[in-house]
């Protein structure tokens, strides 16, 4: 498969099918997972750098790997250990990058659209592994693979995405990628936390989570982004808790088979009790394995998906 364009900025730039082969291909990359020896030679020869500007675990540890089990070379860049601290523009960085003979850039940035910025300065490809407040496509379609691995299905199914939607480049790619496979999107939290927008990217807003929640085949409980609240925009964290958790009293009215997705980290004080985490409804765990899975595929495809071989 070739993407439509050189970089992966955001699912909205993707037509169903297309998300659909890159879910397709997981599988098998799943499989691969499961494997005593788990490295293929897909990208044997590639060069896959990651290149993050802000904190994570899942998303960088589950790219490099994904680079390392498809036999890629790969190498890590962290903003504070790299020429960036000494004032380094993105650009430049990146052109040091090219002009090593990287295949694939993986950004993360605290910046909307550096990713972007990036892809235009260098030849290499580049995936978007989370920018501000924008998006955080990766993160999408291992939430995509895990409800259709649990679910078989996405079309008709009623997804709610709960919590901070203004701060969450997680509420905003799931919601393309899942009103572009079908499904019904909720979006539910404080009027303060609720952008304007997602009305016209297709979901239904709501502000109570016992409506939200009535019906719902899914709920992906965000996480509250306590390094980027602007102080006021909900009483304390208490309240926050006390209206819009995912309690187990809330899991125990939903639906039976209600699924609780979370991108991770989570508060299990806050958005997330412990009884509700470490439930069997819980898919915490497996979006992560899921994550690698998905990752693989992408780095295959935008490698080629095998067609050099
Ligand atoms: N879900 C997610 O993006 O986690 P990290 O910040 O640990 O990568």
């Amino acid at each position: 498969m070739a993407l439509p364009t050189k970089d992966l900025i955001d699912l909205e730039f993707l037509t169903a099918e297309e998300i659909m082969e890159i879910l397709e291909t997981a599988k098998p990359m799943k499989d691969v997972l499961k494997r005593k020896i788990k490295t293929v030679p897909a990208l044997r020869g590639k060069t896959v750098a990651t290149l993050f500007y802000e904190n994570s675990t899942r998303t960088r540890l589950s790219f490099e790997l994904a680079a390392k089990y498809l036999s890629a070379g790969t190498c890590n860049i962290s903003s504070s250990a790299s020429s960036v601290a000494k004032g380094e523009s993105l650009q430049d960085t990146g052109r040091t990058l090219d002009a090593m003979g990287t295949d694939i850039i993986i950004i993360r940035h605290n910046m909307s659209g550096a990713p972007k910025l990036l892809g235009e300065a260098v030849n290499a490809r580049v995936i978007n592994a989370g920018d501000g407040t924008h998006a955080h496509p990766t993160q999408a379609l291992l939430d995509l693979f895990t409800i259709l691995e649990r679910k078989g299905q996405i079309k008709g199914l009623t997804v709610t995405i709960l919590g901070d939607i203004l701060h969450s480049r997680v509420a905003r790619s799931n919601i393309w990628g899942l009103t572009k496979l079908g499904a019904h999107v909720r979006v539910c939290g404080p009027p303060t936390l609720m952008p304007t927008e997602v009305e016209q990217m297709g979901a239904k807003v709501y502000y109570d989570i016992d409506e939200a929640l009535e019906g719902s085949d899914v709920v992906n409980v965000l996480r509250i982004q306590l390094e980027r609240q602007q102080k006021g925009l909900f009483p304390s964290i208490e309240e926050y808790a006390k209206c819009y958790a995912m309690t187990e009293e809330r899991l125990k009215r939903a639906k039976s088979d209600l699924l609780v997705l979370h991108p991770g980290p989570m508060n299990r004080t806050i958005e997330i009790p412990t009884a509700v985490a470490d439930s069997a409804q819980c898919t915490v765990e497996e979006q992560v394995t899921n994550g690698v899975a998905c990752r693989m595929a992408l780095l295959y495809l935008m490698s080629g998906g095998g067609q050099d071989e």
